[in-house]
């Protein structure tokens, strides 16, 4: 008895409280859950066969995204991140569909009456094909059109929405696409790349001002737009000269270049930080390839991972909210989670994550929430649907969902505000 009532004081002193008003929830997706995203460019890539698998009906989200936020408002989650999947609202060049932007209204005003704060991404890496078709981001005029989009979408739900998310991991989109070759439309240059990285940080940059002209004008209080970057740890391998210029080139191109660049210009409200998993830089000769990119092979610094091979590593998060403590500007966890059929696994990462974070807050970085990804199982990408990022399990035979158990430990996080 003494024992137990020992071990429960224990507890209790060592649980750490979140701040009041916390945001706890969840992410997806337009083309990962929703399924038919029949007039985007990845629907195109997997109709051609460039890809895996092809996306199909995902986890029909389209259809279920009511019985999807029940499970979230059972799980006591008051935030929900979503995309609104633009060739959906303009499947055809300037053809707007009422309906569809109908159909996301819903979708807000479902979050809403459940008392979950929508967070809305505005581009989630799929472009309708028509753009694609005319040269996509990699043509600089071409971006009007994505302002044009977004323009009619924030007129519409301006009244409804909070936060926005303009663009998501642009410099992961411009990379897989147009430099690694692996996503649509699986291009291999180094000048797209930056080009493409470049259109999408003037296009952060006008949509944020965009947004909040829109809401001045229709006198709605302040918006907090921002974007979300995925941020990785760099770490050296061993200790050489090659692998601590690797971190710092790294650490600069792919973390923070394109935050800078739109920091400068004084549009963001908030950082929106993605974050899995380490890099271990572990550069064998002087290429610029391998000081951009080569990781360690031989498994000299071992770690748990996730079934895709990413390392666990959750002081990184830690690392990083402290670097982005030199913007002086609130940051929110708009991505972290892991793939695996582990769920003691998941609840691990997931505790020791929200540990990490609890304590990057106790340093005074200011967190305005925390988002897994993500609510359900999906169609990862590339990777296809064997990866389970999910709270909840889908079965893609009948669409059924199990929530997991350690969705069911989250929430009581959630509930208490603490962990
Ligand atoms: C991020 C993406 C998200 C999901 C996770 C696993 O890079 O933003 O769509 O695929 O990775």
């Amino acid at each position: 008895m003494l024992g137990f009532s020992f071990f429960r004081c224990y507890n209790v002193m060592h649980m750490k409280k979140f701040p009041q008003g916390f945001l706890w929830g969840a992410a997806t997706s337009a083309h990962q859950v929703e399924g038919q995203n029949i007039h985007n460019d990845w629907w195109k890539a997997e109709e051609d066969h460039l890809l895996k698998e092809a996306s199909r009906s995902a986890c029909k989200h389209y259809e279920l995204y009511a019985q999807d936020f029940a499970i979230a408002q059972e799980l006591n989650h008051n935030c929900h991140r979503f995309s609104i999947e633009w060739s959906r609202i303009e499947p055809e060049e300037g053809n707007f569909q009422a309906s569809e932007i109908e159909h996301y209204r819903k979708v807000i005003t479902d979050l809403k009456n459940r008392g979950i704060q929508p967070v809305v991404t505005l581009h989630h890496f799929t472009n309708p094909v028509w753009f694609t078709q005319k040269g996509g981001w990699t043509k600089f005029k071409l971006r009007k059109y994505f302002l044009r989009f977004v323009d009619k979408v924030v007129t519409e739900l301006a009244g409804e929405v909070k936060f926005w998310i303009t663009i998501n991991e642009p410099v992961v989109y411009s990379s897989h696409s147009y430099f690694l070759g692996v996503w649509p439309p699986k291009e291999r240059s180094l000048f797209k790349m930056v080009k493409v990285t470049l259109n999408l940080a003037q296009a952060h940059i006008q949509s944020y001002r965009l947004i909040h002209k829109i809401y001045r004008q229709k006198s709605l209080a302040s918006p907090m737009v921002g974007m979300a970057a995925n941020l990785q740890a760099f770490e050296i391998c061993q200790p050489t000269l090659k692998n601590k210029l690797a971190v710092y080139l790294r650490d600069k191109l792919y973390n923070f270049y394109f935050i800078d660049k739109i920091w400068r210009q004084r549009t963001l409200d908030y950082i929106g930080v993605n974050y899995y998993s380490r890099n271990l830089a572990d550069v064998r000769d002087w290429r610029i390839s391998n000081l951009l990119a080569q990781t360690c092979q031989y498994n000299h610094h071992p770690l748990p991972k996730n079934s895709l091979g990413w390392d666990i590593y959750p002081e990184g998060l830690y690392k990083l909210l402290i670097a982005l403590k030199k913007y002086k500007i609130p940051v929110m966890v708009t991505e972290n989670g892991i793939c695996t059929q582990d769920d003691d696994l998941k609840w691990n990462y997931i505790r020791q994550h929200l540990e990490q974070l609890h304590r990057a807050i106790g340093q005074g970085v200011e967190v305005l929430g925390y988002i897994y990804w993500s609510l359900i199982d999906n169609f990862e990408w590339a990777e296809g649907f064997t990866p389970r990022f999910g709270l909840v399990e889908i079965d893609y035979r009948d669409q059924k969902r199990t929530i997991r158990q350690s969705a069911r430990k989250l929430a009581e996080v959630f509930k208490n505000n603490e962990i």
